[in-house]
């Protein structure tokens, strides 16, 4: 098997300018994080149509420098035999770096990629096995579609007819056939990048790397090539890492979700965990909608909101009982009821299908998102006063405020 290479970078696939080996590096980064991430591996879903159970991939401790910036920073992940991880961060928080690393496509300045168990750091990215597709539609212009897709399999030196055949098959998964005689310049971005996604899986990698792969694309398509990809990958087995801005997607496609912050490792967990048990504020506040109330701790794990009293599962034992915290609430976290000169006032009510989302203003400077069902927020219209409480038994505080509350109490 074979990487593919790429017509703008020597390594293959990147689709970037630079290459590995940038000037500035810093020394090798003192070691932040235990060796192994948080999270036990989820087994895909048992041996592939090939009768192969996927790749384990462990990146352990990878920091990566570029100039002053550390792109990567004792950032470490494992991700499961055969099993889809979504990647989802800030933009510029190292997720395409993180790829390359993976890939080989760029050298890190410590730690280890383990690729069924062994350490492939200095092995060139031709020999990793592991087919990809970025951010850009990096196709060769000069190639037909039919060669762009058959191309790694050219380089494996499979038979002509045999390395049409599987590339036709595939550009039928991806419903391209009709198009193989044609040059990328001829097809819509949509389409460049259903020939990209084919020709990342002519070579049956062992490792699928998808960077955005479907950012470029209108709705419609993009869910379906969503399918396409996790069917191929779940049939084939095959371990893949995919980057994505697009938070539903992540949580709707994935086995687990890792959230990078600042070339690190924030948390990893299957899209329910990551949702309903986010450990930080900034796991919290970036994946879905969070509100922040002000909040009073009242002791050891214990914090008062909305005139209750609950657990807080990660309020540090440092934060003295009296302290104000904020508490963060999803809008399925709080009720609502009609409460005519109550506190709250309802300010908008957005309908979303089955249900609804109300603003609530609790005081000047302090709105709640809540989430309804919409049989019960027509009876809310903008302007309605209402009674907020908590329905959640246990929640999630941040000792670093940023509610101000006019009254400095709880609300
Ligand atoms: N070749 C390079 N030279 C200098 N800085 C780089 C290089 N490649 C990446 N960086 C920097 O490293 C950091 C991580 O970049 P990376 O492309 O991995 O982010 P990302 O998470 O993929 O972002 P996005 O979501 O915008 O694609 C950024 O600050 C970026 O500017
Ligand atoms: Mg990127």
């Amino acid at each position: 098997m074979t990487v593919l290479s790429h017509p703008n970078d020597g390594a293959g696939g990147g689709g970037r300018a630079h290459a590995s080996g940038s000037t500035g590096r810093a020394p090798m980064s003192t070691a932040r994080r235990p060796a192994r991430p948080a999270g036990a591996l989820v087994p895909g879903s048992g041996a592939g149509a090939g009768g192969h159970s996927g790749t384990p991939v462990e990146m352990v401790e990878l920091s990566c420098q570029f100039g002053n910036i550390r792109a990567l920073d004792g950032f470490s992940l494992a991700i499961g035999p055969g099993e889809l991880l979504a990647l989802l961060g800030p933009s510029g928080c190292g997720k395409t770096t993180a790829l390359r690393v993976l890939a080989g496509f760029e050298a890190p300045i410590g730690g280890q990629v383990l690729v069924d168990g062994q350490d492939v750091v200095g092995v060139p990215a031709q020999k990793r096995n592991m087919g990809m597709v970025f951010q850009g539609y990096s196709l060769f212009p000069n190639m037909t579609v039919l060669e762009n897709v058959a191309f790694g399999l050219r380089l494996r030196k499979v038979g002509t007819a045999q390395r049409r055949a599987r590339a036709m098959n595939l550009l039928e998964m991806v419903e391209l056939a009709d198009r193989s005689g044609h040059y990328p310049h001829e097809l819509s971005g949509g389409q460049q990048q259903r020939v990209a996604l084919a020709r990342a899986l002519a070579i049956e990698p062992r490792v699928l790397l998808l960077d955005e792969p479907l950012s470029a694309l209108d709705a419609k398509v993009r869910a379906q090539l969503r399918e396409h990809i996790r069917s191929l990958q779940k049939r084939l087995v095959i371990t893949t890492v995919f980057v994505t801005h697009d938070q539903d997607e992540a949580l709707s496609l994935a086995d687990r979700v890792a959230v990078m912050r600042q070339g690190r490792l924030e948390q990893v967990a299957t899209p329910a965990e990551l949702y309903n048990r986010p450990e930080t504020p900034f796991v919290a506040e970036f994946v879905g909608t969070m509100n922040r109330l002000p909040g009073r701790a009242l002791g050891p794990g214990r914090v008062e909101v909305l005139g209750r009293e609950v657990e807080a599962r990660n309020l540090p034992g440092s934060v003295a009982a009296g302290a104000l915290v904020d508490v963060l609430l999803r809008p399925e976290e709080i009720t609502v009821v009609a409460a005519p000169g109550a506190r709250g006032i309802v300010s908008s009510v957005t309908f979303r299908g089955a249900q609804s989302r109300l603003d609530v203003l609790l005081s000047a400077d302090l709105l709640v998102k809540v989430d309804l069902p919409s049989s019960a927020a027509s009876a809310l219209p903008a302007g309605s006063g209402v009674e907020v409480a908590l329905a959640s038994d246990n929640v999630l505080v941040d000792p670093a405020r940023q509610t101000i509350s006019l009254a400095e109490e709880p609300v």
